[in-house]
């Protein structure tokens, strides 16, 4: 009888000056869902760190010379490759993220969006006509203001987003003239790199473009190497000390987030109760800008509670690849035990459990918690898991206290039909942007997107991280009145 042997998983080598490199032992990345083994890479080393580095720098010499309609030809095509091998990255995403494949077709969809707003956005990166002819002792000047791109970039991506948070920091970079090295999440990199051949097969400069899996301690060259002129980073509160590193390069960070939503009396409970089990539960709560935190007038509150509680217990939890699936498992087995723990923490402090708390593997039930205080870790830290505290409010500037009692400000959300309560809470919550109508969890691609506090520092949306990508430089006329 033949043995049945198992085909070996597919390798993915990096890429580093047009060249796909599988040097040292490979790496396997696994199914957070099965542990199943997807695939193997290959991790770079300080040399190849330092080989990128020269790379950019030589093909920076290329890339700032790009015409317009070069860059914007290219991110059309990637766009467009994108939009061909659809079926394959939500698949992709499915494996290594452990994202709902309906989820992941949703992400890809972003992504073939994102390549699109940059080729768009390339064609306009616009300056500024002075008068400098605004005294008398400086008759005859004026001048103008053109953005250059700054220079090589390095930008490390987390694994939520495998393919369209790093589009974000690619997209904007092919549009603005950068090279980019780029470190994928370890959980994460196959989507990265499969990127990373569309990127180089749609005619991006070689050398401009490194895609490579890298240890922390590898990263860390890049982080503090004067050649790099950009450190863009999205993930954990890590970002801050990687700040401390980075010497003189800008830095643009993305960090974590505990989003609350206020839910006036006279919004529509049906819809916030669907739209808030999507924006806490989606991807099992997996993003920067999940509803971790939900205030509700407290003449509704009891109906709303239940009204979120039956959304939660429609949500199909499982396998990622399974069609009906709407909560996928956490990224590993140790997010998901903590994310428990949190839960049970707050139970025996006096919090109820409304629905969910169970766990199996890395996969956590739906979860929604009352009788929850402030400084419960359920609600002060960011549970990036599906877990959600509901509480009742009396008074709606209390209600925007408790959403600035956060050490986060990325994004919230406001339910209500009163004009003057969404500009009071417009002018008074501390966060990047408020969602009026809608839950925090609401992004799409070409807006601004970032926070303050401890959510970080600039903004990402393909034109505002153009703005961080390129420098504005003077050039002053005086050729006589
Ligand atoms: C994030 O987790 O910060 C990204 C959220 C999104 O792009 O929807």
């Amino acid at each position: 009888m033949s043995e049945i042997v198992a085909a070996p998983a597919a390798s993915y080598p990096f890429l580093l000056n047009g060249e796909w490199i599988s040097d040292g032992s490979p790496v396997e990345i696994h199914s957070p869902f099965d542990h199943k083994v997807i695939g193997q890479v290959f991790y770079g080393s300080s040399a190849h760190v330092e080989a990128a580095i020269r790379a950019s720098v030589e093909a920076f010499q290329i890339t700032r010379k790009l015409g317009s309609y070069e860059r914007e030809r290219i991110l059309s095509a990637i766009s467009q490759k994108l939009s061909e091998q659809r079926e394959d990255f939500a698949h992709t995403i499915a494996l290594e993220a452990g994202k709902p494949i309906k989820t992941a077709r949703q992400e890809v969809e972003r992504a073939i969006y994102t390549f699109k707003v940059a080729a768009e956005e390339s064609t306009r990166i616009e300056g500024e006509y002075l008068h400098l002819d605004t005294i008398e002792a400086t008759k005859g000047r004026w001048g103008i203001v053109r953005r250059f791109p700054i220079g090589p970039i390095f930008a490390i991506t987390p694994f939520n987003f495998p393919l369209n948070l790093v589009a974000h920091k690619l997209a904007p970079a092919i549009a603005a003239g950068c090279p980019v090295i780029l470190k994928p999440a370890p959980q994460t990199p196959i989507t990265a790199l499969k990127l990373a051949r569309v990127i180089h097969e749609s005619g991006w400069p070689a050398g401009a473009l490194t895609v490579m899996p890298l240890s922390n301690e590898d990263a860390s060259l890049l982080v503090t190497d004067e050649r790099i002129k950009l450190l863009t980073f999205t993930g954990s509160s890590i970002g801050w000390d990687l700040k401390s590193k980075a010497g003189k390069k800008r830095v643009l960070l993305e960090l974590g987030g505990n989003a609350a939503i206020i839910i006036h009396s006279d919004a529509d409970l049906r819809f916030a109760a669907e739209r808030c089990a999507h924006g806490a539960f989606g991807y099992a709560g997996q993003s920067c800008i999940s509803v971790q935190r939900i205030l509700v007038e407290k003449s509704v509150y009891s109906e709303f509670r239940q009204m979120l509680v039956n959304a939660a217990g429609k949500l199909k939890t499982g396998d990622p690849l399974d069609e009906a699936t709407d909560v996928g498992p956490l990224i590993r087995e140790s997010d998901a035990l903590r994310a428990e723990s949190w839960v049970k923490e707050a139970v025996a402090q006096g919090a109820t459990l409304l629905c969910g708390g169970t766990r199996k593997g890395s996969l956590l039930e739906p979860t929604v918690l009352t009788n929850t205080r402030p400084e419960m870790l359920v609600n002060c830290r960011e549970i990036f898991a599906p877990v959600v505290t509901v509480e009742a409010y009396d008074d709606f500037n209390e209600a925007l206290r408790q959403v600035n009692n956060s050490p986060f400000g990325l994004q919230a959300g406001i339910l209500t039909r009163d004009a003057q309560r969404i500009f009071t809470a417009f002018n008074g919550l501390d966060v990047g942007g408020v969602v009026a109508g809608d839950v925090p969890t609401f992004r799409i691609d070409h807006m601004p997107y970032g926070g303050i506090k401890d959510s970080g520092l600039g903004r990402e949306g393909v034109r505002y991280t153009i703005e961080e990508m390129t420098e504005p430089k003077l050039l002053v006329m005086n050729l006589g009145a």
